[in-house]
């Protein structure tokens, strides 16, 4: 069985100081939910402190970029052992990298290639646009940044899919359950025929886009969703806390 998981992304957003207080304010009730994997990813310069106030939390660490090549004249970046280091996981192909950033297929192949290397789980994004999805090329696309994203790669273990169709982040207009259930049973099929069925029951697929305490329960209740890619939401210690609750409750159901 997948343990569901519940990842905040908090994006640009918080101080050091502010980071540590939102931690303080969710470290103790998050604990006590178990059965699902909890994973906050600050920015880059409060995971140092972070990681100390989560010594003894079941709450896991997480990166929200990373860049692929393993040190060296490469100013401003952040290299994948420097990652390894403090957190689990790391976010990887976000939208908003590919939007401002001009992240595109080779170089998220590449750094999830190298996340791998060093044993750091990523959290894979992928997602169409509004033209996109209106034009029905929904599967398209999301087909050809799965397939590129993961070129060469042998082994997915440790990997978990973000499937965030674009026209639903941070617009608070969220897809259906129903239909980002079925999409993202599509890519499951498509890791299937990638790799082995074994490997696409065993692997991670969450939701992502506009996700909140309100609506949780839409997403978690579906049966290929094995949680959420939070954002906005992720920034209020109440309404992760409550997502986090209401998929232990849903996923444990079953
Ligand atoms: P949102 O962001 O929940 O604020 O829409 C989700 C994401 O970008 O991962």
């Amino acid at each position: 069985m997948r343990v569901p998981m519940i990842a905040g992304n908090w994006k640009m957003n918080t101080t050091v100081g502010e980071a540590v207080d939102l931690v303080k304010a969710m470290r103790k009730e998050l604990d006590k939910v178990s059965k699902v994997t909890k994973v906050i990813c600050p920015p880059f310069v409060s995971l140092v402190p972070i990681k100390e106030l989560l010594k003894k939390s079941s709450i896991k660490l997480g990166a929200q970029n990373l860049y692929f090549a393993e040190k060296g004249a490469y100013t401003g970046e952040i290299s994948p052992l420097m990652i390894a280091d403090l957190c689990e996981f790391v976010i990887i192909g976000h939208s908003e990298r590919r939007q401002y950033f001009g992240e595109a297929g080779e170089i998220i192949n590449q750094k999830v290639a190298a996340a791998l290397k060093v044993n750091l789980k990523p959290i894979l994004c992928i997602g169409e646009k509004l033209e996109e999805n209106e034009a029905g090329k929904t599967e398209v696309v999301v087909v050809e940044q799965l397939r590129s994203a993961l070129a060469g790669i042998d082994d997915l273990d440790g990997l978990t899919i973000a499937y965030e169709p674009v026209w639903a982040i941070g617009t608070g207009k969220a897809a259906t359950g129903e239909q980002a259930n079925e999409t993202i049973s599509f890519i499951r099929g498509n890791i299937a025929k990638l790799y082995e069925h074994k490997i696409a029951q065993e692997i991670r697929i969450l939701y992502g886009g506009s996700v909140n305490a309100a609506n949780a329960v839409e997403f978690i209740r579906q049966p290929e969703i094995d949680g959420a890619l939070v954002g906005g939401a992720s920034l209020k210690a109440t309404e992760f806390l409550s997502i986090v609750t209401q998929t232990a409750v849903i996923k444990l159901q079953k």
